[in-house]
């Protein structure tokens, strides 16, 4: 495998946070790298993580001018990770609901071979802790809507801790990914998935943030519900035009 991972953790205001999750992330996978990506978080986040950066070589930070949403700052992350030729790219959440001691598990899938592993809530073995309920039934219904629109197999497909060969976010052309929000997490396994990569989920712990508050809103969720859709109907019609005016029929099922 080519040098090197780089977990890239997203930040908008997440002062209180952001030490605990670096300083668990290097103890727990001390040769992995971290890049910050944060948004100008009025609270001064991008302070401290410029002052742990300069303490420690393994820890950089992307700043960028200004709240455009989780999607997008994974973007710049994942550019600026694959410039300078990180094998393995990692998502992860600052606020602590994604255990640095789990990070393991994910990045032994890609040594077997996997191209995109997700941690997942939703298989056996996986688990939420401490969500309140209308979160708990957001992401149930949502992975099952999901599921549905977009005959996706995996059972997490919206979750934010994921690890990514380089090689994965190459082929899957990130170059037009428009998804803003958190919906950006369904787009690139549906990217992955159409693209015939191997993606597997692993059973991971999300315990809900004890410091800081969400940054998921009402305009997240109608962004996801409306790109899902549109993925959905677009992959039906695309087959039904395969049907009626392709090369042949598509290979008969089952
Ligand atoms: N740079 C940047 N810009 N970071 C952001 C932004 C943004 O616009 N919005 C959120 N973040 C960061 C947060 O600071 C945190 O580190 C991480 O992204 C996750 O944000 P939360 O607000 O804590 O997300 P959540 O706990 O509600 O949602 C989690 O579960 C969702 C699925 O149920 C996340 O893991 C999502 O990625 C996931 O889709
Ligand atoms: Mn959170």
């Amino acid at each position: 495998m080519s040098a090197g991972t780089l977990v890239v953790v997203p930040t908008y205001d997440e002062a209180e946070n952001l030490e605990l999750i670096v300083g668990r992330v290097r103890a727990a996978q001390p040769q992995v790298h971290l890049l910050v990506v944060d948004d100008a978080s009025p609270d001064g986040t991008g302070d401290i993580a410029d002052r742990i950066a300069a303490a420690d070589d393994h820890v950089h930070v992307l700043h960028r001018a200004g709240k455009e949403g989780l999607g997008a700052a994974y973007l710049a992350g994942f550019a600026w990770g694959r410039r300078r030729g990180y094998g393995v790219l990692v998502e992860m959440d600052a606020d602590g609901s994604h255990q640095p001691e789990q990070l393991g598990l994910l990045l032994d899938g890609v040594a077997q071979g996997a191209d995109l592993v997700l941690g997942s809530r939703w298989v056996p073995g996986g688990s939420v802790v401490n969500w309140p309920r209308r979160r708990e039934v957001l992401s149930r219904g949502g992975n099952v809507y999901t599921r549905l629109a977009l005959g996706l197999s995996v059972r997490d497909a919206t979750g934010g801790y994921r690890a990514f060969r380089g090689s994965t976010l190459d082929a899957i052309g990130l170059d037009d990914v428009a998804s803003q929000g958190y919906c950006f997490q369904v787009d690139l396994v549906r990217r992955a998935v159409g693209a015939g990569l191997r993606v597997v989920e692993v059973p991971i712990t999300f315990v809900e943030r004890v410091r800081g508050t969400s940054k998921m809103s009402g305009s997240i969720v109608r962004e996801a519900l409306w790109r899902v859709t549109v993925w959905g109907l677009e992959q039906r019609w695309r087959w039904l035009r395969s049907v009626a005016w392709g090369p042949g029929r598509p290979r008969a099922e089952g």
